[in-house]
């Protein structure tokens, strides 16, 4: 576990749900002035390495995010270590990680939408064989679980790594 509160976003591939799930966790915590870890992975490795799909970053673009530097890469087991919230964008993914959690690694996981209010079991969808409309939906869902977790954060997260935060 790292000194400073860490949540991890996770999707299937990392190139465009979760690298702008990062992107808005991060936009959020620098607008309240938060020090929060943060990264994102996906399940699979089919696109480790590469950027996000350039879709994804227009998106984070307009929105003042520069994601065109991150990398893909797969969650490995370590992450359920290091990470306090490990957080799957849709349900699958979630089931997935919950199978994936080693037995008494200290990572919560969980839907990300979970922390939304009138949003619990909401999975957002997959944009990748969609267009501008359906990248454009997920940074809306992704924006408002952002300012959900944040606000959640800052009320009940592991007071000694919040006061670090701040
Ligand atoms: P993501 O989207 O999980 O939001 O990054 C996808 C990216 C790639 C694939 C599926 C979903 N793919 O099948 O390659």
């Amino acid at each position: 576990m790292s000194e400073k509160l860490a949540v991890l976003f996770v999707c299937l591939g990392n190139i465009c749900r979760s690298p702008m799930a990062e992107a808005a966790f991060r936009a959020e915590c620098a607008r309240r002035n938060l020090e929060i870890n943060c990264d994102s992975v996906g399940i699979g490795d089919w696109h480790e390495g590469q950027s996000p799909d350039p879709r994804a970053c227009d998106v984070a673009k307009a929105h003042g995010v520069d994601i065109e530097g991150h990398k893909a890469r797969q969650i490995r087991e370590k992450d359920f270590y290091h990470y306090d919230l490990v957080l799957g964008l849709d349900r699958e993914i979630t089931d997935d990680l919950k199978r994936l959690s080693p037995p008494g690694a200290p990572a919560h996981v969980d839907l990300l939408m979970n922390y939304v209010h009138g949003k619990v079991g909401t999975s957002v969808p997959d944009p990748y064989y969609g267009g501008a409309q359906e990248f454009d939906d997920v940074w809306a869902m992704v924006a408002q679980a952002a300012r959900a977790l944040t606000d959640r954060l800052t009320e009940d997260a592991v007071p000694e790594k919040m006061a670090a935060a701040k």
